[in-house]
């Protein structure tokens, strides 16, 4: 895996709008006679073929170029399809988790890493330097697998003008027999779901930090 801080070149513009926009019978006839057009034998292979769950959301993403959306990872396998312009999107797989810090569970911004690759904090996230990842530029056409899990950064290319995105987001399939070792992705979900159980016994989420830190360090630090 590249180290991404040989590939990173930082973007600022000061005002960019971004449509997010859930594909409903709300958005329009056009848009959904286009969107009925997707090659939907080819994308339905793929969800049989990799036995993911049912379909549950596709989201339409316009914007101006510069724009970016954040690193964070998802709960479901995202199907990434390119329409028109390009984006740069940087991939961690699980195992990068702890260079990312995400935030607690229970806070507002869930999901998401409080780094900030835009203008890297190596002395409040040393491990940082350490995140190894891949780049990948889509372009009209492309279709990136997105695994569930993985983080992601995405950026529109400045130069590349407006660009338009569908997502396909899939629930994981059936899980089958467990087998250890662990992959790092069945252990986020893990820390989710024993994260959740620890905010939701004490009932606060301010007690959590000082309940984990008693519980952790000096113990097994
Ligand atoms: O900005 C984006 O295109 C983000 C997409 C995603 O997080 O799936
Ligand atoms: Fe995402």
């Amino acid at each position: 895996m590249p180290c991404v801080w040989l590939l990173y070149v930082s973007i600022t513009i000061p005002y960019r709008n971004y449509l997010q926009q859930t594909l409903n019978d709300a958005v329009g006839k056009r848009i959904v006679i286009d969107f009925l057009g997707f090659n939907w034998d080819w994308i339905n292979k793929q969800q049989n073929g990799n036995n993911w769950g049912p379909l549950t959301a596709n989201l339409l993403l316009i914007g101006q170029e510069g724009n970016y959306t954040p690193v964070h990872y998802d709960e479901q396998h995202n199907l990434f399809a390119q329409v028109q312009g390009c984006k740069r999107i940087f991939l961690f797989p699980p195992s990068q988790f702890e260079c990312l810090y995400p935030y607690p569970v229970y806070h507002p911004c869930d999901r998401q890493c409080q780094v900030d690759l835009r203008a890297p904090d190596f002395d409040r996230f040393p491990k940082l330097k350490r995140l190894k990842g891949y780049e990948v530029i889509v372009k009209p056409g492309d279709v990136l697998y997105i695994p569930m899990y993985w983080f992601h950064h995405v950026e529109s290319i400045i130069g590349s003008g407006i660009t338009t995105s569908i997502t396909f987001w899939y629930k994981s399939g059936p899980t089958g027999k467990i087998e250890y070792p662990l992959k790092p992705q069945q252990k986020m979900a893990m820390m989710r779901n024993i994260e959740k159980m620890i905010t939701e016994a004490l009932n606060s989420s301010e007690e959590v930090p000082p309940f984990m830190q008693n519980m952790v360090l000096g113990r097994y630090t």
